[in-house]
C-alpha cells in the first residue's frame, strides 16, 4: 500500500483529497497547521471513509520542525495543498506569502531530495495565465505577469519545481485549478472559510442562509456576455479525484517527462449573474444581490482547455457546476443547522 502525505490535508480541497485517496487504496498521512482549517475535519473525513488518516500539526516555515518530521515519516509521495490563498491579502502582507508559499515548498523540496521521495503533486492556480489572449486556455499559453503576489507565488513556485525535477530523481505534476467550488455528498466535509469570504460561492451560500445581508456582484460592465466576470466553476470532488490520477501516474512511472502540468476545470464558462441565478434555480432560495464596481485585479474571463488533462491523464469532470451548487448549498445548511 502507497503511503501518500497530504500538506494542507484539512482544508477544503485537501480533505475532498483524502477522501479519495483513502478510497483509491493508499494510506493518507496529514499534516496542517490550522491556520485556515479545523482539527474536527478529521472526524469528517472519518465518517465518509471510516478511516481516521494519521495527523500532525505541523508548521511547514520550521525548517528544522519539517527536518525533524521526515526522519521520522516514510512516505511515497506528497501532495501539497498547504498555503495561503486570498489575493487581497497577499497584496497586503507580500512576504507573508513569500514565507508561506514559497519558502515551505523549498523546505519540502530538500526533504524530497534528501529521502528519496520522488512523487510530488503541486496545487497550482489558472492565476499563473493572467488575462489570456486566447480561450478556452491550454498548457501551452504564456505564463503572464502576475497581478498579485499570491499569483505570482504560485509561477515561482512552478519555476522552482521545474529546476528541482531537472536536477534531481523528483518527478512532479503542477495541477492548475480553475474555481473549485461544492461540498461532499456526504456534508460530511466541505468549504469552511474563516471570518467573511472572498470567495463567489462561500459568499452566496452565506448570504442564502441570512448570514450576510447582501451579496456584491463586482461589476457588470465587462465585454462579456451579460457583463459580468467570467470563470471555470469545478466541483471539488471532481478536482479531488484528478490528484489520485496524477498521484498514480507518477507513482507508475508514465508521466512522459520528470515536469508536467494540466489544466483542472470543466471546459465551460459561466458569468458571475449565471452563477447566482444558477445558484436560486438550485436551492430554490432567493438571493439578495446587488451589483457593485469591478473588484481590482480581476481578470476579465477565463476557463480551461481540458484536452490535455482528458486526453494525457484519463480524467474529466462528471458533475456540473449545478451539481456543485446544490453541494455547497446542502454544506451550508447543514452547517448552520438549517432544515
Ligand atoms: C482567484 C484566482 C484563483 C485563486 C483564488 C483564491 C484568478 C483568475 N483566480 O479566483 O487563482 O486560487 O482567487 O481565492 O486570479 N465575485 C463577486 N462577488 C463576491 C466574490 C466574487 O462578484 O463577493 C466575483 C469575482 O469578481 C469573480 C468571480 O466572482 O469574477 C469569482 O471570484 P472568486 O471566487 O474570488 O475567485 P477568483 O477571483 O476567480
Amino acid at each position: 500500500m502507497k503511503r501518500i502525505l497530504v500538506t494542507g490535508g484539512l482544508g477544503f480541497i485537501g480533505s475532498h483529497t483524502v477522501v479519495e485517496l483513502q478510497a483509491a487504496g493508499m494510506e493518507v498521512v496529514v499534516i496542517d497547521n490550522l491556520s485556515n482549517s479545523d482539527v474536527k475535519v478529521l472526524d469528517g473525513i472519518e465518517k465518509i471513509s471510516g478511516i481516521r488518516p494519521q495527523f500532525e500539526k505541523l508548521e511547514l516555515r520550521d525548517k528544522l520542525a519539517v527536518q525533524d518530521y521526515f526522519n521520522r515519516t516514510k512516505v511515497d509521495g506528497i501532495i501539497h495543498f498547504a498555503a495561503s490563498k486570498a489575493v487581497g491579502e497577499s497584496v497586503e502582507n507580500p512576504l507573508l506569502y513569500y514565507e508561506n508559499n514559497i519558502n515551505t515548498l523549498v523546505y519540502l523540496l530538500q526533504e524530497c531530495n534528501k529521502h528519496h521521495i520522488d512523487h510530488f503533486i503541486f496545487s497550482s492556480s489558472c492565476t499563473v495565465y493572467g488575462q489570456p489572449d486566447v480561450l478556452p486556455i491550454n498548457e501551452d499559453a504564456p505564463v503572464k505577469q502576475a497581478v498579485s503576489p499570491y499569483g505570482n507565488t504560485k509561477q515561482i513556485s512552478e519555476e522552482i519545481i521545474f529546476d528541482t525535477c531537472n536536477a534531481t530523481k523528483v518527478q512532479s505534476i503542477a495541477l492548475r485549478y480553475f474555481n473549485p467550488i461544492g461540498a461532499h455528498s456526504s456534508t460530511e466535509i466541505g468549504e469552511l472559510p474563516i471570518g467573511t469570504p472572498q470567495n463567489l460561492v462561500p459568499f452566496i451560500t452565506q448570504t442564502a442562509a441570512g448570514l450576510r445581508e447582501e451579496l456584491s456582484v463586482f461589476g457588470d460592465d465587462y465585454p462579456t456576455k451579460d457583463g459580468s466576470c467570467i470563470r471555470d466553476y469545478i466541483h471539488v470532488v471532481d478536482l479531488a479525484r484528478a490528484h489520485v490520477v496524477a498521484m498514480k501516474r507518477l507513482l507508475q512511472g508514465n508521466n512522459e517527462t520528470s515536469y508536467e502540468m494540466f489544466n483542472l476545470g470543466t471546459g465551460r464558462g459561466s458569468s458571475v449573474l449565471e452563477v447566482v441565478h444558477a445558484f436560486e434555480k438550485v436551492s430554490g432560495v432567493k438571493l439578495n444581490y446587488k451589483i457593485v464596481g469591478r473588484r481590482p485585479g480581476d481578470v476579465i474571463s477565463v476557463y480551461a482547455d481540458t484536452s490535455k488533462a482528458n486526453e494525457v491523464l484519463g480524467w474529466k469532470t462528471e458533475m456540473s457546476m449545478e451539481d456543485a451548487l446544490a453541494s455547497a448549498w446542502q454544506w451550508e445548511k447543514k452547517l448552520r443547522g438549517i432544515a
